[in-house]
């Protein structure tokens, strides 16, 4: 097949906020750049973002970026490189001020600053009281967000291809990237995007669980490409459970209720977080909130004829606050839990949300990986940001409202190293003559096969299989379980068939192309947690409930080559300060 050929400075693969805050500042700079995404860029999943931007503004109660990075070390259960932190908690308020000057519509005091509000384990000196440190935009502000970035990089001439995917990673034989084979999603047409710099900011993988706030285009693509290229996934083992989705639904319910003044009850009309965290209360990290519900529920103080949900009060709030910081869970609640919030509770279920684990980058966005089983090192042209990358700030539980701030934190400092190094090396490389084989092999073994199962089949066992056996809770019978049975749903993927590929929009193709993705980020997440045999952040083993520094204080890397698993430290130097000592972490 004949494959058409472009050739830009820079590919950006994810039009989310990490990939459009990176495309903005590399555009701007006169970069001939690229944006690929699956989805018209304003329909990226950052758009759902809900709560806030972690910032230490102090508008509204005094606060420090020193102590930002002590929650989010203790929110992190210690395993956040601490350099990233320092890196990302410092340059916080600054990125939000750019933002605001970009046209950001946030929220108003009534002295015209931005507004804040509480959110989950953001504390005063060091863990005193709660602050008030979420920027927001009413319960919108990733709508916001995105629609600010689009615009600025609609001026700036980013060149976006909507509904394209990016199908496999070009690598030459030094380990070099050179861009990525994608595929246009209407037409099938393949073309070879060929750069000096590749980005990768293709978000999470939510849809390997059944019940998840994710959006459907949330698969895990970078994770794969990034996988079948040779570049082990780091701390997969991580994935956080929101507290609040809604029960049936698992739509989003903002941690920003809370941070309101809503919380949780229990059959019995109990607020039970006072028992779990004393201080913090509701507004403890999302892990510990999560497993407190599950707790409940596991003990019979769950609610409804299943006993298998909680409720999230609001009403005391008063109507015109919820209209107010709150008209979208309103509208929400209404639509998804058939309750109108201002009046009665609204079911909640601890719901897959986020992952903390992802393609292992350094500070600067560059990803490094070991090469032919050599020392870690930067992989040449590689770069990746947000949720698909494992810097790692969130180490093993992010903190509510930290993810926007990532973002664009290191989607602004990819953009610098880049130009940094695009001025180091002025002349592309060349590209390899097998560069679109891989892809065109993936898309050949689709059409070559009528028989076999449906994809929808295998990754509906998928998403059973990582539900029943990597939840909230992790048990080792379920684990080892777990192991065999995503093993054999892996080996069912590679014998799939698209029985209609007529169907609409290609639909058909995309869906089994992204299963191959999903497939590597439910292989690495099962594996790394069955191997890690202690409780820390969001990884509860019910075998080894404690926190194990001796033995686990370390990064986990998987390989998909023989499911292969290596450990790496955690940097806990930060860059000017000094490290936050390990200490029992309670709200
Ligand atoms: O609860 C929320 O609004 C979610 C925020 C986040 O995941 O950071």
């Amino acid at each position: 097949m004949a494959v058409v050929k472009r050739t830009f400075d820079v590919v950006v693969v994810g039009a989310g906020g990490a990939g459009m805050r990176a495309a903005l500042a590399l555009s701007e700079a006169g970069l001939k750049v690229a944006v690929l995404s699956k989805v018209f860029p304003t329909r990226s999943h950052t758009v759902a973002a809900q709560g806030g931007i972690a910032a230490s503004l102090g508008n509204v109660t005094a606060d420090s970026w020193h102590w930002h990075m002590y929650d989010t070390v203790k929110g992190s259960d210690y395993l956040g490189d601490q350099d990233a932190i320092e890196f990302m908690c410092r340059a916080a308020p600054e990125v939000v001020y750019e933002l605001e000057h970009y046209g950001m519509p946030f929220d108003r005091l009534d002295n015209g600053k931005i507004y804040q509000r509480p959110f989950g384990g953001h504390m005063q000196d060091y863990g005193k009281n709660t602050v008030q440190r979420a920027c927001a935009a009413a319960d919108r502000t990733g709508h916001a967000l995105l629609h600010t970035l689009y615009q600025q990089n609609v001026q700036a001439n980013t060149n976006f291809f909507v509904e394209w995917m990016a199908l496999d990673l070009i690598r030459d034989q030094d380990g070099d990237v050179l861009g990525v084979v994608a595929m246009e999603i209407e037409t099938s047409e393949v073309m070879v995007l060929h750069a000096r710099a590749t980005l990768f900011a293709t978000g999470g993988a939510g849809r390997i669980f059944q019940a998840s706030t994710n959006a459907y285009i949330n698969t895990g693509d970078g994770l794969g490409m990034a996988a079948r290229a040779g570049i082990p996934l780091q701390d997969m083992e991580f994935y956080q459970f929101h507290p609040t989705g809604v029960y049936g639904a698992g739509v989003l319910i903002t941690e920003g209720v809370r941070g309101e003044g809503g919380y949780l009850v229990n059959k019995d009309g109990e607020r039970f977080m006072p028992k779990y965290a004393p201080t913090a209360k509701d507004l403890a990290s999302r892990d510990v909130v999560s497993r407190a519900i599950a707790t409940e529920i596991k003990e019979g103080r769950g609610c409804g004829p299943h006993g298998d949900h909680i409720m999230l009060k609001v009403d005391h709030i008063g109507e015109d606050v919820i209209k107010q910081r709150l008209p979208g869970i309103r509208d929400i609640a209404i639509k998804f839990a058939h309750v109108d919030p201002a009046h009665d509770p609204i079911p909640i279920v601890p719901t897959a949300h986020y992952m903390m684990g992802g393609i292992p980058t350094n500070y600067h966005a560059q990803v490094v990986a070991p090469y032919h089983g050599g020392p870690e090192e930067i992989v040449q042209g590689f770069y990746a940001v947000g949720e698909c990358a494992c810097v790692s700030v969130h180490g093993a539980n992010r903190l509510g409202c930290n993810s926007l701030l990532d973002l664009l934190v290191f989607g602004r400092e990819a953009a610098r190293q880049i130009i940094e190094d695009l001025e180091r090396h002025p002349h592309p490389k060349l590209l390899p003559r097998d560069a679109a084989d891989r892809a065109l092999a993936r898309l050949a073994r689709l059409e070559s096969q009528d028989k076999g199962e449906s994809v929808a089949e295998v990754g509906a066992d998928m998403r059973r299989v990582m539900q029943m056996h990597c939840g909230v809770f992790r048990f080792p019978d379920l684990l080892a379980d777990g192991v065999t049975k995503i093993r054999a749903v892996a080996e069912r993927a590679k014998h799939t068939a698209i029985k209609d590929k007529s169907r609409v929009f290609n639909t058909a193709r995309v869906e089994a192309l992204e299963l191959d993705n999903l497939i590597e980020v439910a292989l690495a997440t099962m594996h790394a947690a069955h191997a890690r045999e202690e409780s820390r952040g969001a990884h509860a083993r019910e075998d080894f409930p404690n926190r194990d520094d001796d033995k686990w204080l370390k990064h986990s890397l998987y390989s998909r080559e023989g499911h292969h698993l290596d450990y790496k430290p955690v940097r806990l130097k930060p860059l000017t300060v000094d490290s936050f000592p390990l200490k029992a972490r309670v709200y």
